[in-house]
């Protein structure tokens, strides 16, 4: 592959106010190849709306404009709705950390999984999908997959459903995971075995991961590169290795202040199901 895999120039998202339209992302601007790039940065600097923007996926009347946004060559800005669905989950998937799209409560978990594989029209007979789905679940190191197959949503603990969702992920072979506070809701203990798992899926892949995050110790552990950004700007950007050479006053704030959040979290933050299904 030549070029970079994804080349966001000037990316703004604006949503109107009684005042007139207010940016809250304002020229973000990044490239990256097959690598892990984290996006850092407090509450409300527009992290998942840059994530969003990239799979179009805010909707009006929020307005996103961008000089450029290159996906392995491709432009996506002015691309059809049916081009970019094709995009969305078979190329580039996200989990989002908005808890409103969670897994579909009365469907099997080997049912949805199967569906995140042939929602985009790959064809397969039923004992080939469910081998695909078993072979899933183990990647995503589910014990007993047979079992947890036939089980709905509610019968699984939280880290149990993101493994779930993890393997729905990744099972078309995306080229890119955009990954919103993927474990926001777990406890640290299985934040970390979530993480790795992400990770290692991604190295043996050799997919790109972009990683949004408040926290920038998880974010500088888990990624090549790192942007922080605050008030929807890009306010640095520096190889995770040198992160102890943060040099922005905003960067070194977030340096100092970077307790392990572990205080109870309500939700679940669950795969956007419109990533495979459009909008
Ligand atoms: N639909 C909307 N209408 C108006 N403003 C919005 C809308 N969605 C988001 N915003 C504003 O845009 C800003 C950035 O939001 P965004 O969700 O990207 O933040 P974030 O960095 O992901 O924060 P968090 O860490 O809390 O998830 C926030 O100030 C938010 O209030
Ligand atoms: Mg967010």
């Amino acid at each position: 592959m030549s070029g970079p895999l994804l080349k966001v120039d000037n990316l703004r998202v604006s949503f109107p106010s009684p005042d007139g339209p207010t940016e809250v992302v304002k020229g973000v601007s990044f490239a990256m190849g097959r690598e892990r790039l984290g996006i850092v940065g407090e509450s409300g600097s527009g992290k998942s709306l840059t994530g969003r923007a990239i799979l179009r996926l805010i909707r009006p009347p929020g307005r996103v404009t961008a000089d450029r946004i290159a996906f392995d060559g491709t432009e996506l800005t002015g691309l059809s709705g049916r081009k970019m669905r094709a995009i969305r989950g078979a190329r580039i998937s996200m989990v989002m950390q908005d808890p409103k799209f969670s897994l579909n409560p009365v469907m099997t978990m080997g049912d949805q999984i199967a569906e995140a594989l042939t929602v985009h029209g790959a064809r397969m007979s039923r004992a080939k999908l469910r081998s695909r789905v078993l072979e899933m679940l183990e990647k995503v190191r589910i014990n007993d997959p047979e079992r947890v197959m036939q089980m709905y949503p509610h019968e699984v603990s939280g880290g149990m459903g993101q493994r779930v969702m993890i393997a729905m992920m990744l099972i078309p072979e995306p080229d890119l995971l955009i990954a919103d506070e993927p474990t926001s809701a777990l406890d640290v203990s299985v934040e970390a075995q979530v993480m790795d798992l992400i990770n290692d899926l991604i190295v043996q892949n050799g997919m790109g991961l972009i990683l949004i995050s408040h926290d920038l110790d998880l974010v500088a552990r888990y990624c090549d590169h790192v942007l922080v950004m605050n008030a929807g700007e890009v306010v640095e950007s520096f190889d995770a290795v040198n992160m102890a050479a943060a040099q922005h006053p905003y960067t070194k704030g977030l340096l100092a202040a970077a307790p392990r959040m572990n205080e109870t979290r309500e939700f679940l933050p669950v795969l956007d199901r419109s990533a495979w299904e459009g909008t």
